[in-house]
């Protein structure tokens, strides 16, 4: 399968090589368009975007693999990142990981059948301060409560949240 940005997205794309000196400097924002569109970062999507910044497909791989916020597989409509780290745990984030096997019939890492939801642990999203937080997507939802958390889901599922879920937090 061919992929390829979007008129739209290719100005984008456009916008951020011409902040960078070199092509290859613009890869992580690239790589981050690159995902915005095709949800996750495919092989193809890679070589795609290598081929953009002519760099090596290699580059973009290591680059892919080393940071967590790039998806490699199709995570669902909305991806759960519950933090587990010391903060959270003291907060409850054990219940919030119960709440959301409960509620959504899957385990760490895998994605529902609906393609509505994955779950994913991670290490401190460094919003101690506000635990126990759950990242979804880009928004962090934070100060959850077990009840909060199942409320949170269950609006996502409905479709009524905002497109905006960490606004749904409040
Ligand atoms: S331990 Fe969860 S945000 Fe820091």
């Amino acid at each position: 399968m061919s992929v390829s940005f979007t008129p739209e997205n290719q100005k984008r794309f456009e916008k951020i090589i011409a902040k960078y000196e070199t092509k290859a400097s613009a890869l992580l924002p690239t790589l981050w368009l690159a995902q915005e569109q095709f949800g996750f970062l495919s092989s193809e999507a890679m070589d795609y975007v290598a081929g953009l910044l002519e760099m090596p497909p290699a580059h973009v791989y290591e680059a892919v693999t080393f940071y967590v916020m790039f998806k490699r597989k199709d995570m669902g409509k909305y991806c759960l990142q519950i933090c587990n780290n010391i903060t959270c745990q003291m907060m409850g984030s054990e219940k919030l990981i119960q709440v959301a096997k409960d509620e959504l019939k899957i385990n760490f890492n895998e994605v529902t059948e609906d393609k509505m939801f994955s779950l994913v642990p991670v290490q401190c999203l460094g919003s101690c301060d506000t635990a126990p937080v759950v990242q979804v997507n880009e928004e962090y939802c934070e100060d959850l409560t077990p009840e909060k958390f199942k409320e949170l889901i269950h609006r996502l599922r409905s479709g009524k949240a905002s497109e905006r879920p960490g606004l749904s937090c409040q």
